[in-house]
């Protein structure tokens, strides 16, 4: 066993944090208008972030995991909403179409999206199906050559501004998890409506819509795997997704503990700095400490997937942890700079804000002791 990165992860780790700078400039207006980085969005598909794992025949940067984590912990140290947005695309996206598409939907929606000229979002959440992924309403019947899809789905990450998404629907309601399918639906299809940006409490400049769905053809070609595939599908795919969302909790811990040691050294009461008082140190150490065990988590649970092990406990340990030490320590970020902490312009007041969605999505806290408990259980 050896603690050390690869000269290509330094490399991604470098230029993550450098273009993480390039992010800083303007996030707390993006984060107070809800306004999404376009022009961000398109840097990050010329870095080669938008298809980091995807090899480079089909548009990506193939590199592993361990740099896709590295690169979203620099960038969600700065700007969780840019990470976000990052994420959702390479982990519930391009993992799939890569992984269980056919040659032909690679070359006509994986080569787009890994070459950051498209963006994509994952439909999978309903208003009637959150933890609860089986329990799905949209319908995608069966009408021969091609499935008609009617349904609602909601909070879905990029859903305004994505091109492509995968969208998970029931086809044989009486088979139940069985019947499901993951279908490709592009923008502009006929029937198909995006709902209002919702109004968030963090993660603003990412956006989140609703979509609807009211007699959509979708052709046959479009189905991901076989029929039925699609419950597994999502299943395999939010495994991969937990690791981004554990990374992304990662760097939203790490940069409120950035500004909270900095700040420490600056700030004076009582006549010295108030890292010279032992009430902030040991906050100052309980950080490094929790921060530095989700860390190992998440770089365990990244490495173990690219081993080619199975991972899914492993990347539900790291997000279950690392999205708690985000809440707490964001948390502390905001007390260690006491006033000046709810205030916008000393950042920490957004990561805390930031840092609650991590214990939500891609399944709740709750939803990660589960799939915990199941796999301790089945061993
Ligand atoms: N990999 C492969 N197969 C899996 C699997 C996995 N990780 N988990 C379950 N399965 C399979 C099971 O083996 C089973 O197959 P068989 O019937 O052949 O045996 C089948 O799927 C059904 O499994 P379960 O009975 O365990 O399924 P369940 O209905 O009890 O649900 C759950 C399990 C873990 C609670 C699941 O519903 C779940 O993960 N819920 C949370 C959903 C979630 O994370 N939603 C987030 C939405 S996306 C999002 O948030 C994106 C964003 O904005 C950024």
């Amino acid at each position: 066993m050896h603690f050390q990165l690869s000269e290509e992860q330094i490399m991604i780790q470098n230029a993550a944090r450098e273009f993480a700078q390039e992010l800083k400039k303007g996030v707390i207006e993006r984060d107070e208008a809800a306004q999404f980085p376009t022009e961000f969005v398109k840097k990050m598909g010329e870095l080669g972030f938008m298809g980091i794992m995807i090899p480079e025949i089909y548009g990506g940067a193939g590199m592993d995991t361990m740099s896709y984590v590295l690169a979203l912990e620099e960038i969600a140290k700065i700007d969780a909403s840019a990470a976000v947005i990052m994420s959702a695309h390479n982990s519930l996206v391009l993992y799939g179409l890569h992984a269980y598409g056919t040659e032909e939907q690679k070359n006509r929606f994986l080569k787009p999206l890994a070459s950051g000229e498209k963006l994509g979002a994952f439909a999978l959440s309903e208003p009637e199906a959150g933890s609860d992924a089986s329990s799905q309403h949209t319908l995608a019947e069966d009408k021969g050559d091609y499935y008609l899809l009617n349904g609602t789905k909601n909070w879905i990450t990029n859903g305004g501004n994505a091109d492509i998404y995968l969208v998970i629907a029931q086809t044989h309601p009486t088979l139940g998890h069985k019947g499901i399918n993951a279908l490709i639906v592009e923008k502009g299809t006929a029937g198909f409506s995006i709902g209002p940006k919702e109004n968030k409490l963090g993660i603003r400049s990412s956006d989140t819509h609703s979509l609807h769905f009211t007699d959509v053809k979708i052709p046959k070609e479009n189905r991901i795997g076989a029929d039925g595939f699609g419950f597994k599908f999502a299943m395999k795919t939010l495994d991969g997704g937990r690791i981004g969302i554990a990374a992304q909790a990662l760097g939203i811990a790490a940069g409120a503990y950035d500004l909270s040691l900095a700040y420490s050294k600056e700030r004076k009461t009582f006549g010295k700095p108030i890292s010279n008082h032992q009430a902030i140190q040991f906050k100052l150490a309980d950080m490094e400490v929790e921060i530095e065990a989700a860390r190992l988590l998440t770089y365990k649970a990244a490495w173990t997937k690219d081993q080619g092990l199975a991972f899914g406990k492993e990347a539900a340990m790291a997000k279950l942890h690392a999205s708690e030490v985000a809440m707490k320590h964001s948390i502390e970020a905001v007390q260690i700079h006491g006033g000046y902490g709810y205030v916008k312009d000393y950042h920490v007041e957004r990561l805390m804000r930031d840092a609650k969605i991590t214990q939500i999505y891609e399944g709740t806290s709750e939803i990660q002791r589960l799939v915990i408990a199941r796999e301790i259980l089945k061993s």
